[in-house]
Protein backbone atom coordinates (compact mmCIF):
# COMPACT_ATOMS: atom_id res chain seq x y z
CA UNK A 1 0.00 0.00 0.00
CA UNK A 2 1.32 3.43 -0.44
CA UNK A 3 2.27 4.67 2.93
CA UNK A 4 0.80 7.50 5.09
CA UNK A 5 -2.59 7.28 3.45
CA UNK A 6 -5.77 5.36 5.04
CA UNK A 7 -3.63 5.58 8.28
CA UNK A 8 -7.31 5.62 9.43
CA UNK A 9 -10.65 3.73 7.33
CA UNK A 10 -11.64 5.96 4.32
CA UNK A 11 -14.45 8.21 4.81
CA UNK A 12 -16.55 9.39 1.99
CA UNK A 13 -19.51 8.37 -0.43
CA UNK A 14 -19.76 5.50 -3.41
CA UNK A 15 -22.49 5.98 -6.03
CA UNK A 16 -23.21 2.00 -6.04
CA UNK A 17 -25.70 1.36 -3.51
CA UNK A 18 -28.17 4.07 -4.21
CA UNK A 19 -27.36 4.90 -7.67
CA UNK A 20 -26.42 1.56 -9.42
CA UNK A 21 -26.19 2.56 -13.08
CA UNK A 22 -27.65 5.34 -13.03
CA UNK A 23 -24.98 7.27 -11.80
CA UNK A 24 -23.67 10.06 -13.87
CA UNK A 25 -21.30 13.24 -13.95
CA UNK A 26 -24.48 15.81 -12.48
CA UNK A 27 -25.22 13.10 -10.08
CA UNK A 28 -21.43 13.12 -8.46
CA UNK A 29 -21.76 16.86 -8.73
CA UNK A 30 -24.70 17.15 -6.58
CA UNK A 31 -23.70 14.69 -4.13
CA UNK A 32 -20.14 16.33 -3.69
CA UNK A 33 -21.88 20.09 -2.93
CA UNK A 34 -24.48 18.10 -0.75
CA UNK A 35 -21.56 16.29 1.13
CA UNK A 36 -20.51 20.00 1.97
CA UNK A 37 -23.57 22.14 2.88
CA UNK A 38 -24.84 19.15 5.07
CA UNK A 39 -21.34 19.10 7.13
CA UNK A 40 -20.64 15.61 6.27
CA UNK A 41 -17.26 16.52 4.71
CA UNK A 42 -16.58 18.48 8.44
CA UNK A 43 -17.47 15.40 9.84
CA UNK A 44 -14.70 13.58 7.90
CA UNK A 45 -16.22 12.55 4.60
CA UNK A 46 -13.62 13.23 2.42
CA UNK A 47 -13.87 10.35 -1.39
CA UNK A 48 -16.36 10.88 -3.20
CA UNK A 49 -16.07 7.73 -5.39
CA UNK A 50 -17.54 6.54 -8.77
CA UNK A 51 -18.49 3.15 -8.74
CA UNK A 52 -19.31 0.90 -11.93
CA UNK A 53 -20.67 2.22 -15.38
CA UNK A 54 -18.22 5.32 -16.30
CA UNK A 55 -16.69 3.45 -18.47
CA UNK A 56 -16.91 3.66 -22.22
CA UNK A 57 -14.36 1.14 -24.10
CA UNK A 58 -10.94 2.56 -25.39
CA UNK A 59 -9.75 4.66 -28.15
CA UNK A 60 -7.15 3.59 -31.08
CA UNK A 61 -4.28 3.75 -28.53
CA UNK A 62 -5.81 1.80 -25.91
CA UNK A 63 -6.68 4.80 -23.45
CA UNK A 64 -9.60 4.11 -21.47
CA UNK A 65 -12.59 6.55 -22.32
CA UNK A 66 -15.51 7.20 -20.13
CA UNK A 67 -18.97 7.42 -21.80
CA UNK A 68 -21.50 10.15 -22.34
CA UNK A 69 -22.66 9.97 -18.97
CA UNK A 70 -19.13 11.36 -17.86
CA UNK A 71 -18.00 13.90 -20.91
CA UNK A 72 -14.86 15.24 -18.97
CA UNK A 73 -13.53 13.18 -16.26
CA UNK A 74 -11.12 15.93 -15.33
CA UNK A 75 -13.43 18.67 -15.11
CA UNK A 76 -15.15 16.51 -12.69
CA UNK A 77 -12.38 15.73 -11.06
CA UNK A 78 -11.28 19.46 -10.77
CA UNK A 79 -14.59 20.38 -9.31
CA UNK A 80 -14.24 18.09 -6.20
CA UNK A 81 -11.26 19.04 -5.51
CA UNK A 82 -12.15 22.31 -5.44
CA UNK A 83 -14.85 21.57 -2.70
CA UNK A 84 -12.36 20.32 -0.79
CA UNK A 85 -13.20 16.60 -1.51
CA UNK A 86 -11.39 13.65 -3.46
CA UNK A 87 -12.57 11.90 -6.14
CA UNK A 88 -12.59 7.85 -6.67
CA UNK A 89 -12.97 5.34 -9.39
CA UNK A 90 -13.78 1.73 -10.38
CA UNK A 91 -12.06 -0.81 -12.29
CA UNK A 92 -11.44 -4.66 -12.71
CA UNK A 93 -8.47 -6.27 -13.31
CA UNK A 94 -10.08 -8.55 -15.63
CA UNK A 95 -11.53 -7.15 -18.89
CA UNK A 96 -15.03 -6.82 -17.86
CA UNK A 97 -15.85 -4.99 -15.06
CA UNK A 98 -19.02 -6.48 -13.09
CA UNK A 99 -21.72 -4.89 -14.71
CA UNK A 100 -19.92 -5.78 -17.88
CA UNK A 101 -17.91 -2.43 -18.72
CA UNK A 102 -14.36 -2.49 -19.88
CA UNK A 103 -11.69 -3.68 -17.43
CA UNK A 104 -8.07 -2.62 -17.22
CA UNK A 105 -6.65 -6.40 -18.43
CA UNK A 106 -3.52 -5.41 -20.62
CA UNK A 107 -3.86 -1.89 -19.40
CA UNK A 108 -2.96 -1.41 -16.23
CA UNK A 109 -0.22 1.16 -16.70
CA UNK A 110 -1.83 3.20 -19.10
CA UNK A 111 -5.04 3.29 -16.97
CA UNK A 112 -3.33 4.08 -13.83
CA UNK A 113 -1.24 6.95 -15.77
CA UNK A 114 -4.93 8.21 -16.80
CA UNK A 115 -6.38 7.71 -13.18
CA UNK A 116 -3.80 10.02 -12.18
CA UNK A 117 -3.55 12.55 -15.23
CA UNK A 118 -7.38 12.78 -14.48
CA UNK A 119 -6.57 13.72 -10.79
CA UNK A 120 -8.25 10.26 -8.94
CA UNK A 121 -7.29 9.74 -5.26
CA UNK A 122 -8.89 6.59 -4.88
CA UNK A 123 -9.22 3.04 -7.43
CA UNK A 124 -11.70 0.26 -6.46
CA UNK A 125 -10.36 -2.68 -8.45
CA UNK A 126 -13.07 -5.40 -8.43
CA UNK A 127 -11.65 -9.16 -9.18
CA UNK A 128 -15.19 -9.79 -11.12
CA UNK A 129 -14.11 -9.70 -14.32
CA UNK A 130 -10.40 -12.01 -13.89
CA UNK A 131 -12.95 -14.89 -13.18
CA UNK A 132 -12.50 -15.96 -16.81
CA UNK A 133 -9.04 -16.23 -16.59
CA UNK A 134 -8.82 -18.04 -13.33
CA UNK A 135 -11.26 -20.39 -14.30
CA UNK A 136 -9.64 -21.40 -17.19
CA UNK A 137 -6.35 -21.97 -14.71
CA UNK A 138 -7.06 -25.08 -13.86
CA UNK A 139 -6.08 -25.43 -10.52
CA UNK A 140 -7.11 -23.34 -7.17
CA UNK A 141 -3.30 -22.37 -6.83
CA UNK A 142 -2.81 -21.15 -10.73
CA UNK A 143 -5.90 -19.23 -10.27
CA UNK A 144 -4.96 -17.80 -6.86
CA UNK A 145 -1.75 -17.07 -8.65
CA UNK A 146 -3.50 -15.12 -11.62
CA UNK A 147 -5.59 -12.93 -9.15
CA UNK A 148 -2.31 -11.89 -7.07
CA UNK A 149 -0.27 -11.28 -10.31
CA UNK A 150 -3.00 -9.01 -11.51
CA UNK A 151 -3.39 -7.01 -8.20
CA UNK A 152 0.51 -6.75 -7.67
CA UNK A 153 0.41 -5.34 -11.31
CA UNK A 154 -2.05 -2.39 -10.74
CA UNK A 155 -0.28 -1.83 -7.12
CA UNK A 156 2.20 -1.08 -8.95
CA UNK A 157 1.28 0.77 -11.61
CA UNK A 158 -0.17 3.47 -9.26
CA UNK A 159 2.83 3.32 -7.52
CA UNK A 160 4.67 4.62 -10.52
CA UNK A 161 1.99 6.99 -11.14
CA UNK A 162 3.80 8.96 -7.68
CA UNK A 163 0.26 10.13 -6.95
CA UNK A 164 -1.05 8.82 -3.27
CA UNK A 165 -4.25 6.49 -4.71
CA UNK A 166 -6.04 4.95 -2.18
CA UNK A 167 -6.15 0.72 -3.28
CA UNK A 168 -9.30 -0.64 -2.90
CA UNK A 169 -9.38 -4.69 -3.07
CA UNK A 170 -13.05 -5.60 -4.20
CA UNK A 171 -13.05 -9.90 -4.28
CA UNK A 172 -15.45 -10.70 -1.63
CA UNK A 173 -13.20 -12.33 0.88
CA UNK A 174 -11.83 -14.91 -1.98
CA UNK A 175 -8.87 -16.81 -0.99
CA UNK A 176 -9.04 -15.19 2.98
CA UNK A 177 -8.06 -11.60 1.28
CA UNK A 178 -7.09 -10.41 4.73
CA UNK A 179 -3.89 -12.90 4.78
CA UNK A 180 -2.86 -11.20 1.31
CA UNK A 181 -4.34 -8.04 1.03
CA UNK A 182 -1.83 -6.23 2.52
CA UNK A 183 1.34 -8.38 0.30
CA UNK A 184 -0.43 -6.97 -2.72
CA UNK A 185 -0.81 -3.03 -1.18
CA UNK A 186 -4.44 -3.12 -0.08
CA UNK A 187 -5.52 -0.03 2.05
CA UNK A 188 -8.58 -2.40 2.68
CA UNK A 189 -9.99 -5.29 1.13
CA UNK A 190 -13.68 -6.35 1.20
CA UNK A 191 -14.15 -9.73 3.23
CA UNK A 192 -17.45 -10.34 2.17
CA UNK A 193 -19.77 -10.68 -0.84
CA UNK A 194 -22.47 -7.79 -1.42
CA UNK A 195 -24.60 -5.72 1.59
CA UNK A 196 -27.90 -4.99 0.77
CA UNK A 197 -30.49 -2.65 2.32
CA UNK A 198 -31.90 -5.40 4.98
CA UNK A 199 -31.16 -5.93 8.51
CA UNK A 200 -30.78 -9.64 7.75
CA UNK A 201 -28.08 -8.91 5.55
CA UNK A 202 -26.42 -5.92 7.17
CA UNK A 203 -26.15 -8.10 10.14
CA UNK A 204 -24.89 -11.32 8.34
CA UNK A 205 -21.72 -9.37 7.00
CA UNK A 206 -21.18 -7.39 9.98
CA UNK A 207 -21.40 -9.76 13.10
CA UNK A 208 -21.38 -13.48 11.88
CA UNK A 209 -18.67 -12.32 8.87
CA UNK A 210 -16.23 -10.56 10.27
CA UNK A 211 -15.41 -12.39 13.45
CA UNK A 212 -11.67 -13.09 14.37
CA UNK A 213 -10.67 -10.73 11.60
CA UNK A 214 -9.28 -8.02 13.47
CA UNK A 215 -5.55 -9.25 13.54
CA UNK A 216 -5.44 -8.36 10.18
CA UNK A 217 -6.17 -4.53 10.16
CA UNK A 218 -4.34 -1.64 10.90
CA UNK A 219 -3.53 1.87 9.89
CA UNK A 220 -3.14 1.66 5.88
CA UNK A 221 -4.55 -2.07 5.57
CA UNK A 222 -8.42 -2.17 6.55
CA UNK A 223 -10.95 -5.26 6.23
CA UNK A 224 -13.47 -3.91 4.41
CA UNK A 225 -17.46 -4.83 4.87
CA UNK A 226 -18.96 -3.12 2.50
CA UNK A 227 -20.00 0.04 2.24
CA UNK A 228 -23.21 1.58 4.33
CA UNK A 229 -26.82 1.51 3.77
CA UNK A 230 -27.26 3.97 6.13
CA UNK A 231 -30.28 6.25 4.69
CA UNK A 232 -31.22 3.94 2.00
CA UNK A 233 -34.88 3.45 3.73
CA UNK A 234 -34.18 -0.35 4.08
CA UNK A 235 -33.90 -0.58 7.63
CA UNK A 236 -35.58 1.42 10.59
CA UNK A 237 -33.63 3.76 12.46
CA UNK A 238 -32.54 1.67 15.04
CA UNK A 239 -31.09 -0.66 12.69
CA UNK A 240 -29.09 2.15 10.94
CA UNK A 241 -27.54 3.54 14.24
CA UNK A 242 -26.32 -0.66 14.86
CA UNK A 243 -24.56 -0.53 11.13
CA UNK A 244 -22.79 2.44 12.09
CA UNK A 245 -22.11 1.91 14.97
CA UNK A 246 -20.68 -2.02 14.40
CA UNK A 247 -18.95 -0.57 11.34
CA UNK A 248 -17.15 1.88 14.05
CA UNK A 249 -16.00 -0.79 16.45
CA UNK A 250 -14.84 -2.77 13.46
CA UNK A 251 -12.61 0.04 11.89
CA UNK A 252 -14.48 -0.40 8.81
CA UNK A 253 -14.27 2.16 6.20
CA UNK A 254 -16.97 4.14 6.29
CA UNK A 255 -18.63 4.76 2.95
CA UNK A 256 -21.86 6.32 2.38
CA UNK A 257 -24.38 5.25 0.25
CA UNK A 258 -27.54 7.08 -0.12
CA UNK A 259 -28.46 10.14 -1.68
CA UNK A 260 -27.19 13.27 0.20
CA UNK A 261 -29.02 15.81 -1.64
CA UNK A 262 -32.12 13.94 -0.19
CA UNK A 263 -31.17 12.66 3.37
CA UNK A 264 -33.49 13.30 6.15
CA UNK A 265 -31.97 14.96 9.65
CA UNK A 266 -32.61 11.58 11.32
CA UNK A 267 -29.98 9.95 8.60
CA UNK A 268 -27.98 13.10 9.00
CA UNK A 269 -27.42 12.88 12.26
CA UNK A 270 -26.67 8.94 12.37
CA UNK A 271 -23.81 9.41 9.83
CA UNK A 272 -22.60 12.78 11.53
CA UNK A 273 -22.50 11.23 14.86
CA UNK A 274 -19.05 12.25 15.78
CA UNK A 275 -18.04 10.19 19.00
CA UNK A 276 -19.11 7.00 16.81
CA UNK A 277 -16.62 8.28 13.95
CA UNK A 278 -14.22 9.24 16.64
CA UNK A 279 -15.02 5.30 18.05
CA UNK A 280 -14.25 4.83 13.96
CA UNK A 281 -11.10 7.00 13.27
CA UNK A 282 -9.23 6.30 16.74
CA UNK A 283 -5.63 6.60 15.73
CA UNK A 284 -4.87 3.33 17.47
CA UNK A 285 -5.88 1.81 14.58
CA UNK A 286 -7.41 -1.28 16.24
CA UNK A 287 -10.65 -3.29 14.76
CA UNK A 288 -12.72 -4.84 17.92
CA UNK A 289 -13.95 -8.41 17.99
CA UNK A 290 -17.13 -9.62 20.05
CA UNK A 291 -16.75 -9.89 23.21
CA UNK A 292 -19.70 -11.90 24.51
CA UNK A 293 -22.70 -13.36 23.38
CA UNK A 294 -25.89 -14.07 25.66
CA UNK A 295 -28.25 -15.31 23.67
CA UNK A 296 -29.26 -12.78 20.78
CA UNK A 297 -27.48 -9.91 22.70
CA UNK A 298 -23.79 -9.67 22.00
CA UNK A 299 -21.17 -7.26 23.39
CA UNK A 300 -18.30 -6.13 21.06
CA UNK A 301 -15.68 -3.82 21.73
CA UNK A 302 -12.53 -2.04 20.10
CA UNK A 303 -9.63 -0.73 22.24
CA UNK A 304 -8.84 3.05 21.42
CA UNK A 305 -6.04 5.27 22.43
CA UNK A 306 -5.11 5.95 26.17
CA UNK A 307 -6.53 2.77 27.20
CA UNK A 308 -10.20 3.59 26.29
CA UNK A 309 -12.63 0.53 24.67
CA UNK A 310 -15.40 1.29 22.93
CA UNK A 311 -18.33 -1.36 23.05
CA UNK A 312 -21.67 -2.17 21.32
CA UNK A 313 -23.84 -3.85 23.03
CA UNK A 314 -26.33 -5.03 20.53
CA UNK A 315 -29.48 -6.58 20.61
CA UNK A 316 -30.26 -9.13 17.95
CA UNK A 317 -33.81 -9.64 18.64
CA UNK A 318 -36.95 -8.41 17.50
CA UNK A 319 -38.39 -7.50 20.84
CA UNK A 320 -36.67 -5.02 23.44
CA UNK A 321 -33.94 -6.49 25.80
CA UNK A 322 -32.24 -5.77 29.24
CA UNK A 323 -28.67 -6.50 30.01
CA UNK A 324 -26.03 -6.22 32.37
CA UNK A 325 -22.81 -4.85 31.47
CA UNK A 326 -20.18 -6.42 33.40
CA UNK A 327 -17.18 -3.86 32.56
CA UNK A 328 -14.45 -7.02 33.77
CA UNK A 329 -14.82 -8.79 30.65
CA UNK A 330 -13.33 -5.58 29.13
CA UNK A 331 -10.11 -6.29 31.66
CA UNK A 332 -11.57 -2.86 33.54
CA UNK A 333 -11.51 -3.60 37.59
CA UNK A 334 -13.55 -1.04 39.58
CA UNK A 335 -15.72 1.60 38.96
CA UNK A 336 -15.26 3.56 35.10
CA UNK A 337 -16.18 6.27 33.50
CA UNK A 338 -18.60 6.00 30.40
CA UNK A 339 -20.08 8.15 27.75
CA UNK A 340 -23.37 6.90 25.86
CA UNK A 341 -22.41 7.85 22.08
CA UNK A 342 -25.92 8.32 21.09
CA UNK A 343 -27.31 9.98 23.73
CA UNK A 344 -23.81 12.06 23.86
CA UNK A 345 -24.01 11.87 27.57
CA UNK A 346 -21.24 11.94 29.68
CA UNK A 347 -22.63 8.97 32.73
CA UNK A 348 -19.91 9.70 34.94
CA UNK A 349 -18.10 7.12 37.54
CA UNK A 350 -20.18 4.06 37.26
CA UNK A 351 -19.36 0.71 38.97
CA UNK A 352 -20.43 -2.61 36.52
CA UNK A 353 -22.59 -3.96 35.98
CA UNK A 354 -24.34 -1.45 34.21
CA UNK A 355 -27.95 -2.35 33.07
CA UNK A 356 -29.42 -1.44 30.04
CA UNK A 357 -32.18 -1.08 27.49
CA UNK A 358 -31.56 -2.05 23.75
CA UNK A 359 -34.10 -1.75 21.41
CA UNK A 360 -35.50 -4.50 19.12
CA UNK A 361 -32.27 -4.79 16.70
CA UNK A 362 -30.90 -2.18 18.58
CA UNK A 363 -27.49 -1.41 20.08
CA UNK A 364 -26.23 1.00 23.42
CA UNK A 365 -22.95 2.58 22.47
CA UNK A 366 -20.03 3.69 25.20
CA UNK A 367 -17.09 4.36 25.50
CA UNK A 368 -15.69 2.95 28.40
CA UNK A 369 -12.24 4.06 30.39
CA UNK A 370 -10.30 4.06 33.77
C1 LIG B 1 -19.59 -5.79 -7.40
C2 LIG B 1 -19.15 -5.03 -6.17
C3 LIG B 1 -20.13 -3.91 -5.88
C4 LIG B 1 -20.21 -2.99 -7.08
C5 LIG B 1 -20.59 -3.79 -8.33
C6 LIG B 1 -20.49 -2.93 -9.58
O1 LIG B 1 -20.81 -6.44 -7.19
O2 LIG B 1 -19.04 -5.89 -5.07
O3 LIG B 1 -19.73 -3.18 -4.73
O4 LIG B 1 -18.97 -2.36 -7.26
O5 LIG B 1 -19.72 -4.90 -8.50
O6 LIG B 1 -20.74 -3.64 -10.75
Amino acid sequence: QSSGIAMTPPMGWNSWNHFHRNVTDAIIRQQADAMVSSGMRDAGYIYINIDDTWEGGRDAQGNILTNSKFPDMKALADYVHSKGLKLGIYSSPGAKTCAGFEGSLGYEEQDAKTYAAWGIDYLKYDLCGLGVQMKAAGSHEAAHKIMVDAYVKMRDALRSTGRPIVYSLCQYGVDDVWKWGPSVGGNLWRTTGDINDTYARMADIGFNQQLGLAPYAGPGHWNDPDMLEVGNGGMTTDEYKTHMSLWAILAAPLLAGNDLTTMTPETLAILTNHDVIAVDQDKLGKQGDRVSADGLTEMWARPLEGGAEAVGIFNRGTSTATTEVDFHKLGFSGSVKARDLWLHKDLGSIKGPYSVTIPAHGVVMLRVWK
